[in-house]
């Protein structure tokens, strides 16, 4: 089945601070929507590419991706993550009917096993996402105090690329907007309307670059992977 991609980095990355919008910092060396787009690029699942940015960095981008090999479209985003993948879902051709990968471009070390594994497993069940064990004990505080320890053997930590059939993912947002929903993610549009998501593995380095700390870290992997 056809699959494509769509990159959100249209966000003002608050958390990190400073100047750029976090998606156009780069981790050794090379921007964090550079390197998800690489990836997607790479991944043998992909057909195409949609990246969403701020409206003002719409031509600097097109510049950033001159390389890729695939065909990639960049168009604005918007107010919330979710206003920003539905800018990228209404770049997609019309009568597309195949899977779309939706992916935080501030997850850099994205690989395309991950990739080609979340394509294929959205194929087959219709919406999967990549989910990595919880390791540490995780409580529940109210005002301070901590009142229970939560079962961590059914929880998850849910990770980008998230894939679904086009139809499925177009009902849910829908539906999402209709009911005025905050969306986290995009499995959480499909989970209110009760339909299933496959849970497939996770990566230790797809990790979110959140804040200045979560940077380091990805210089460091970086670093220590390729030597320098
Ligand atoms: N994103 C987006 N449009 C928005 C908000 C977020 O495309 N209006 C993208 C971000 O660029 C990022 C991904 O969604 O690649 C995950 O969001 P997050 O990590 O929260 O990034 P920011 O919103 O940029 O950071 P912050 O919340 O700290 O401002
Ligand atoms: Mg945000």
């Amino acid at each position: 089945m056809e699959t494509r991609a769509i990159i959100v980095a249209a966000g003002r990355g608050e958390r990190m601070g400073g100047g750029l919008p976090k998606a156009f910092l780069a981790v050794a060396g090379v921007p964090m929507l550079v390197r998800s787009a690489r990836a997607f690029d790479a991944a043998a699942s992909v057909s195409a590419i949609a990246v969403v940015v701020p409206a003002d960095r719409i031509d600097d981008t097109r510049e950033l991706l001159r390389g890729l090999t695939k065909p990639a479209t960049v168009v604005a985003g918007g107010e919330r993550r979710q206003d920003s993948v539905r800018c990228g879902l209404a770049a997609l051709p019309p009568g597309f009917d195949g899977i779309v990968l939706v992916h935080d471009a501030a997850r850099p070390l994205v690989d395309v096993t991950l990739i080609d594994a979340v394509a294929a497993a959205a194929g087959r069940a219709g919406a999967a996402i990549p989910v990595l064990p919880v390791t540490d004990t995780i409580k529940r505080i109210e005002d301070g105090i901590v009142r229970a320890t939560v079962d961590r053997a059914e929880l998850g930590a849910a990770q980008t690329p998230q894939g679904f059939s086009i139809g499925l993912l177009r009902e849910a947002y829908e539906a999402a907007e209709r009911d005025g929903v905050l969306l986290t993610d995009e499995a959480m549009a499909i989970e209110r309307i009760g339909r299933p998501v496959r849970a497939v593995p996770g990566s230790g380095r797809n990790r979110k670059i959140t804040t200045a700390d979560d940077l380091a870290w990805a210089e460091d992997v970086l670093g220590r992977r390729s030597g320098g």
